[in-house]
């Protein structure tokens, strides 16, 4: 379903992403777990077609990223935490019709999705007030429903809970548990192991672009003959990647 091939990532001398090869199946939910700079958001920007790789390849769908944006781009909903691309004059429920009509929703289609997301990220109360006046974890929710309106077959999530409280973030781990019940793929990064292991099936632990393990959480534990998943990660990376 996803397909990182030798993919390089420089910024001018600097490598952000070394050498990552990645396969990811039809239905997973995959985590990407690292610390700050590690390259989870850059890895995240190629699999969206918004950075080109240096060098390798990335297929999303069979699509290539390069090649095939737009394909690739018909097929992803992206969630990069931090700059939500809201507008804050339109309410929740007009800024999430604007996007999908961009993906040619019909009216009735969006209506109906729309109800179902805003019950899901209990999100009813405010979906028609404007965005402007909306704390962080407000427009973070409004900024997921949207990425997933148009029924994407691949989520690609940057820190999707970031910023968020418990009860906002249990909301966005359920919903996410549904999507991958409605049969889509997911990449999210996160900082964190507990919460990689609350939704992963496998995950992809990077450390300064490069990738260092890949694996169930039952294989790391197994592996590393220890249960405690955030130990193995720190571990790791303190170990700067050596294994
Ligand atoms: N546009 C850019 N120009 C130069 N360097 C960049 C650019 N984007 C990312 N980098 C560098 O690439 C490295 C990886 O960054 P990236 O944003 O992918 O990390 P991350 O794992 O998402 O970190 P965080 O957890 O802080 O979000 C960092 O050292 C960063 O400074
Ligand atoms: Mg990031």
């Amino acid at each position: 379903m996803i397909k990182v091939e030798n993919v390089i990532k420089k910024f001018n001398d600097f490598t952000a992403i070394d050498n990552l090869n990645l396969e990811i199946s039809e239905g997973e939910i995959f985590g990407l777990l690292g610390e700050n700079g590690a390259g989870k958001t850059t890895t995240l920007r190629i699999l969206a077609t918004m950075l080109k790789p240096t060098q390798g390849k990335a297929t999303v769908c069979g699509y290539d990223t390069v090649k095939d944006d737009a394909k690739v781009r018909e097929n992803i909903g992206i969630l990069f935490g931090g700059e939500t691309g809201l507008y804050d004059r339109l309410t929740a429920r007009e800024n999430i019709e604007y996007f999908g009509e961009l993906y040619d929703m019909s009216k009735d289609e969006l209506k109906k999705e729309i109800e179902k997301v805003a019950e899901a990220l209990s999100m009813k109360e405010y979906i028609d007030k404007r965005v402007g006046t909306f704390s962080k974890g407000m427009k973070q929710k409004v900024a997921f429903a949207r990425s997933i309106i148009h029924n994407p077959k691949v989520l690609l999530l940057d820190e999707p809970t970031s910023g968020l409280d418990v009860t906002a973030a249990v909301e966005v781990h359920n919903f996410i548990k549904e999507c991958k019940k409605a049969g889509k793929t997911i990449i999210f990064s996160s900082h964190t192991m507990s919460e990689i292991e609350k939704l992963c099936d496998r995950v992809a632990i990077i450390h300064k672009g490069k990738l260092i393990e890949t694996n169930t959480l039952k294989g790391l534990k197994e592996k590393y003959n220890n249960d405690d998943l955030e130990e193995i990660f720190t571990t790791l990376i303190s170990n700067g990647g050596e294994k």
